[in-house]
């Protein structure tokens, strides 16, 4: 992983501003998620958008052209249109002509699903260069008279480049872990769909029942990812999880008995991007110089599904 780049859109929306047209305040919001800010795409600004300007910029911190990239893989469950793919409007936009591309739909879990993805294809010789992308509208699926729902999402996109190396050092991902279990459905959905109500829908949570999904399932999948990687979680470096809600973080961080300077939080000022969440948090711990290339970061993730899943990456490239 030799680049990261992100994109907020530039209206920020705070509890306050929330709490003028729905039954909510900046303190219950704080209290129970940590959120205390949250962008949101204008109506003109599509998930394509803000996915192109965090993509030029992971290519960017990476040192490599569009030309060089072999694959995109593209993060979300707010895409452009019902097809083409979103990350084919992300390949013309950014005229990456060599490279096939392709959208994952994992919900929050959506980036490592399409980051374990493209290692398999890098890995299977489909590529030398790849760009994955996590990017969402997120708010555009919000019912915005559910306080349950509305108060807790935001929009962005990050990405990263990821390249072959064949030096044996131990850099990119290490280990990967994937799982589903679509008995959960109905604690975690939209109400709409092409082939069932012909419209977009909202999301519909049962917060509690997600919650308590939550920190069991992400622990038992980063001690599988660990155990894969023959690693302890005193190895891990940094604590990149998805950024839902600070009490899941803090309790992951509990479990891995990790210090507040080893995790990466950005859940107040991002609120839960989804697939987005974990590379703006990537792009945060290196472009505040907190995570260096040779670091260990520890990726976790759970969505809709209920998806989830873990990573281990060495970020960066050998010397
Ligand atoms: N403002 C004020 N009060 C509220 C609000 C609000 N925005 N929302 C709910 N309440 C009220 C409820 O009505 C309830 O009132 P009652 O006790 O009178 O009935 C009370 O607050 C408590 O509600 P709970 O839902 O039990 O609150 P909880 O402490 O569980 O927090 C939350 C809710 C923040 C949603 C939490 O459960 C959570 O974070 N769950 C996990 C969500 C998550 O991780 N999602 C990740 C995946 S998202 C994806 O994949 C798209």
């Amino acid at each position: 992983m030799t680049g990261v780049g992100a994109y907020l859109p530039e209206k920020i929306l705070t509890n306050d501003e929330l709490s003028q047209f729905v039954d909510t305040d900046d303190n219950w919001i704080r209290q129970r998620t940590g959120i205390v800010s949250r962008r949101k795409a204008s109506s003109d600004e599509l998930t394509s958008d803000l996915a192109v300007k965090a993509a030029n910029q992971a290519l960017r911190s990476a040192g490599v052209t569009i030309t060089d990239i072999d694959c995109i893989i593209l993060a979300t469950t707010t895409p452009d249109y019902t097809f083409p793919s979103t990350a084919t409007i992300v390949q013309q936009k950014l005229g990456a002509e060599n490279a096939f591309a392709f959208d994952v739909q994992a919900v929050c879990a959506g980036f490592v699903y399409a980051l374990t993805v493209a290692n398999g294809l890098m890995c299977s010789g489909q590529g030398k260069t790849a760009l994955v992308i996590g990017a969402e509208t997120f708010t555009k699926l919000l019912d915005w008279k559910d306080r349950s729902t509305c108060v807790l999402f935001g929009d962005g996109a990050g990405a990263v480049v990821l390249q072959t190396d064949n030096s044996n050092k131990g850099f990119g991902i290490l280990a990967n872990k994937l799982y589903s279990d679509g008995r959960y459905r109905d604690i975690l959905y939209v109400d709409g769909g092409v082939s069932t109500t012909g419209t977009v829908g909202h999301v519909k949570m049962k917060g509690r029942d997600v919650f308590k999904h939550a920190v069991e399932k992400l622990a038992d999948a980063m001690d599988e990812v660990l155990k894969l990687a023959k690693l302890t979680s005193s190895d891990i470096d940094w604590l990149v999880p998805h950024q839902a809600n600070i009490r899941i973080i803090n309790a992951m961080q509990k479990k891995l008995n990790l210090p507040d300077e080893k995790v990466i939080k950005t859940v107040s000022a991002h609120a839960n991007t989804s697939a987005a969440s974990i590379p703006l948090a990537l792009n945060y711990g290196v472009t505040s110089g907190k995570i260096k290339s040779g670091h260990l970061l520890a990726l976790e993730a759970i969505g809709g599904g209920l998806s989830w899943g873990a990573s281990l990456v060495r970020y960066g490239r050998p010397d």
